[in-house]
């Protein structure tokens, strides 16, 4: 059953791999949202241990946010197909996007 307002559609008439995909798509916007807080919080603080802190959470965070890309990849073929496109290479990456379109 549907617990959150978060749904834009009715919870009923998706399908579990649609609802899963959200449940991922959102996870990584809240992981990556964290990082942003926790690398501006780690930025600004002139406390050298709750600096320290912060810049660990920051890369747990970073961490989630990747596993959670990486299930997307794995249940989706258009994840899967630009990761492969654009991840781990090396140069210009517009030029990389002009390359994956000839
Ligand atoms: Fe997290």
């Amino acid at each position: 059953m549907a617990t959150s307002a978060e749904w834009h559609e009715s919870y009923a008439d998706m399908s579990e791999l649609a609802r899963n995909f959200s449940r991922a798509v959102k996870s990584v916007q809240e992981e990556l949202e964290a990082v942003d807080w926790y690398n501006q919080r780690a930025q600004a603080t002139t406390d050298e241990q709750l600096r320290r802190i912060l810049e660990h959470n920051r890369d747990e965070e970073i961490e989630h946010a990747m596993m959670a890309l990486e299930y997307l990849r794995r249940i989706n073929p258009v994840f899967d197909k630009h990761m492969r496109t654009y991840l781990f290479t090396q140069g210009d990456i517009l030029e990389i996007e002009e390359k994956a379109e000839d």
